[in-house]
């Protein structure tokens, strides 16, 4: 069985953190959500992993390489423009073969326990399988209508304006050969794109066996800065054990589930977990609130920050109160003790501050 993972597209709705990186890359608890994806596949026992790149190819080569990391093989697979989930796999044909394979979008979060799932699929003789998930609005995502009896999949609908449910697909699918044909025999849908949800239906008219997993745990598409925040919350809640692999003075406190990663140093500061504090960074005279993530050679002082994402390379000084903040890279936030007595910013297009 073959991995296939969709990091192509531009993530404007992540902007302006996307401007400048791909929007997978971005870390969730410190980790791209890129290479939790490539765990979850690796996990599977799986090692042939095709990756679909697009504008943003060079960068995620540097990061991912060859796959090395995980024991795995990356074949990357280039896509000229965001033609659609289905195009994706249309251009992946000569790296998929025949062989069974799931398909992964490279910018969700998912809760453990897929990689069972996926082990089932190869044993199984379903054609696909979808993972399904109940959410509040379900009018953003595509949405399968189920047979209430045999709970079949009678009807599969992208982005429906009256949604015939709230079970939306979670961007994870497995699919048999039979997927090339219903890629190649449908046309692109009112936003121009080749649609995997399409290519499923034609299966289901076509009487192959389309069988749905519904998934019970949480599930975020990190499509959004609330989103992001969100998937953060949720992955340093299930970091169960401290680890402290950097450097904490006597005078600095650490409460509860935090991890601080190697060449890390805190200083003088308390840091409260949930938290997770990225390598080589500095934290002096500084509360680190739940829920917060500090990237690599980051440097904290004097400041107080909870409930955030804070990427690296950014220096924050005598800030006292930062919440619910998603700061990118190499930012620089500190006091001005020049006249006149002014907020003085330099600020990406779309960033969003909110003073007081
Ligand atoms: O997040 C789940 C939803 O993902 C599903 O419920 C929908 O049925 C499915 O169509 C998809 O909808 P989105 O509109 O959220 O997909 P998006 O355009 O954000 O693309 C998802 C990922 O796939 C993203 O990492 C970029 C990549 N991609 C997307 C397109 C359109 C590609 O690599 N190539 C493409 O042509």
């Amino acid at each position: 069985m073959k991995g296939l993972i969709l990091s192509g597209g531009k993530g404007t709705r992540l902007y302006p953190l996307t401007y400048t990186r791909a929007k997978q890359l971005v870390p969730v608890a410190n980790k791209p959500v890129l290479f939790r994806v490539i765990e979850t596949i690796a996990e599977a026992g799986i090692t042939d992993i095709g990756i679909v790149v697009g504008d943003t190819a060079d960068e995620i080569k540097e990061a991912v390489g060859r796959g090395r990391r995980w024991g795995v093989n990356i074949t990357y697979i280039h896509q000229e423009a965001p033609l659609g989930l289905a195009h994706a796999v249309k251009i992946s044909r000569d790296f998929l073969g025949d062989e069974r394979f799931v398909m992964f979008l490279g910018d969700n979060v998912i809760q453990g326990g897929i990689a069972p799932l996926i082990r089932e699929f190869e044993q199984s003789e379903w054609n696909c399988q979808v993972v399904l998930t109940p959410v509040d609005e379900p009018q953003h995502y595509g949405v399968a209508e189920l047979d209430p009896d045999t709970r079949e999949i009678i009807r599969l609908v992208e982005k429906p304006r009256n949604p015939p449910s709230n079970l939306a697909l979670v961007g994870i699918y497995m699919f048999d050969h039979h997927i090339h044909e219903a890629v190649n025999s449908i046309k692109p849908s009112w936003r121009g794109e080749l649609e995997i949800t399409d290519a499923i239906q034609w299966l289901i008219d076509h009487g192959y066996k389309v069988h749905p997993y519904i998934h019970r745990g949480w599930w975020i598409d990190t499509g959004k800065p609330i989103d992001m925040l969100a998937a953060n919350d949720l992955v340093l809640e299930e970091m169960t054990e401290p680890v402290i692999e950097g450097y904490v003075d006597r005078d600095s406190t650490i409460q509860g589930r935090v991890t601080i990663q190697k060449g890390a140093e805190i200083i003088n500061s308390v840091i409260r977990g949930p938290a997770i504090i990225g390598e080589n960074t500095r934290i002096v005279n500084s509360y680190i609130g739940p829920f917060t993530s500090i990237y690599h050679d980051v440097i904290i002082e004097e400041s107080e920050i909870e409930h955030s994402i804070v990427l690296e390379g950014t220096v924050i000084r005598e800030i006292p109160r930062l919440i619910d903040s998603l700061i990118g890279r190499n930012v620089e936030l500190t006091r001005s003790p020049y006249k006149p007595k002014a907020y003085k910013m330099t600020l990406a297009d779309n960033s969003k501050v909110g003073v007081i």
